[in-house]
Order: C-alpha cells, then sequence, then structure tokens
C-alpha cells in the first residue's frame, strides 16, 4: 500500500501521515527531509543553497545516513532549513538527483521501530505526481496561507524559536510561489488525488476522513 501525501508547507500533511502510518503499519517517508538535508548540508560547509554547482555536487553524494546525520543540525527545521530546502529544490538536476533515494524506500519499506513493513506514506510536494504516480492513495492536502502560516509561528515558539508571524506568513508565501512556479516537478495535485482543504478542519477531522478513504480502498 503506497499512499502520497502532497501539499503546501504546514497545510497538516505531517501530522496526518504519521498517524497513518501508526496506525495502518506503514513506514513514513518525510521527503522534505532530503532536500533540507542539501540545503544544509551546503550552509555547514560555507556554500549558499544558490549555488547550483554546490547543490548538485551534494545531492549527487546524498545517502539516507547522511541525511539523518544532518537531520541533528538545529537549523535542520528552522526557516533557515526551510527555505535552503526550496531554493536547492527548485533546481531540477538536483531533485533528478534525489528522486531514486525516495522511489527506492518504498522497496523495502522501513517503519520507526526498524521492521520491515508492506506500504509507505510518502509526504511531499510531488510524491503523488513524480516520485509514486501509480500510488494507492493520493491526497493532496491544503489549507490558506494565513492559517498555515499560524500554525507554522506557533510550532516554532513551542520549539524556542524565535518568530514573527508576518515574518512567517512572508516565507510561506514566497515558498509556496517557490514551489508552485518551479519548472520541474511543480507543486499541484496529481489528477487523481483527492483534495483536502484543512482550513477549517480540525487533525481528528481529517484523520477520520482519510481513514474512510483508506479502510475503502482495503
Ligand atoms: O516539507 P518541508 O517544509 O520540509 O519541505 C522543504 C522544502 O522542500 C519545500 O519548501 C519544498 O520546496 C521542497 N520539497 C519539494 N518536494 C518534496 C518535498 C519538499 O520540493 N517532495
Amino acid at each position: 500500500m503506497i499512499i502520497t501525501i502532497d501539499g503546501p508547507a504546514a497545510a497538516g500533511k505531517g501530522t496526518l501521515a504519521q498517524k497513518l502510518a501508526a496506525k495502518y503499519n506503514l513506514a513514513y517517508f518525510d521527503t522534505g527531509m532530503v532536500y533540507r538535508a542539501v540545503g544544509i548540508d551546503l550552509i555547514a560547509n560555507g556554500i549558499s543553497p544558490d549555488n547550483i554547482v554546490g547543490a548538485e555536487e551534494s545531492a549527487r553524494n546524498m545517502t539516507f545516513s547522511k541525511m539523518q546525520e544532518l537531520a541533528q543540525n538545529p537549523d535542520f527545521r528552522s526557516p533557515i532549513g526551510g527555505q535552503a530546502a526550496s531554493k536547492v529544490a527548485a533546481m531540477p538536476k538536483v531533485r533528478e538527483l534525489l528522486l531514486k533515494m525516495q522511489q527506492d524506500f518504498a522497496k523495502k519499506p522501513i517503519a520507526k521501530d526498524g521492521s520491515v513493513v508492506a506500504g509507505v506514506v510518502y509526504d511531499g510536494r510531488d510524491t503523488g505526481t513524480t516520485v509514486c504516480p501509480n500510488a494507492d492513495i493520493k491526497l493532496f492536502v491544503t489549507a490558506s496561507p494565513e492559517v498555515r502560516a499560524m500554525r507554522r509561528h506557533k510550532e516554532y515558539l513551542q520549539k524556542g524559536l524565535p518568530s514573527m508571524y508576518e515574518d512567517v506568513l512572508a516565507q510561506t508565501k514566497e515558498r509556496d510561489l517557490r514551489d508552485s512556479s518551479r519548472a520541474a516537478s511543480p507543486l499541484k495535485p496529481a489528477d487523481d488525488a483527492v483534495i483536502i482543504d484543512t482550513s477549517d478542519m480540525g487533525i481528528d477531522e481529517v484523520f477520520a476522513k482519510v481513514c474512510r478513504i483508506v479502510d475503502e480502498k482495503l
């Protein structure tokens, strides 16, 4: 069983994907991590995330274990990591170099507890369109930029990171624009995706709706 969940930043994809993975005993792959890993790898080596040659070199040498190591960097989940990820994610060759790593994960999916399981929940921007076009269930989860920026802002504050709502809103809009206007694998729903707008929905409501879709498929 392969489930893809795509959509803009802070739409609620990650929480939903992890709940689904736990309920249906599936692995979880947060594909934003591969782009954050390249972005942080560059910053850690004093290279600008706008540097195409550096980004391609980093993507060419990226592995799962290197990505997990880079995820320990305090900037990995911060706005710095997010902005750097969105810059390298707009480079077509970088996307191409990171594609196989994402697709291979479904061949032997490993769950959180280390066990090999029967499927994956992918979370990203192009997992239903490019990474797994043959997925069993495709979801496109979205919400208004204001709602998403407020969620991210609260998340940063909870983690003790400095945050201003207006700045987070501006960054959210900037990333949306870059993600949906790039030439390679732009952010858009797959033709056969179910679109879920979470602006006025709590996570429990979204989860219940998606579980009905999965149960029907099973
Ligand atoms: O989801 P997350 O915020 O971690 O993603 C960081 C960035 O990586 C996104 O803004 C987007 O530019 C990029 N990304 C992508 N394709 C994916 C996942 C993430 O382009 N499948």
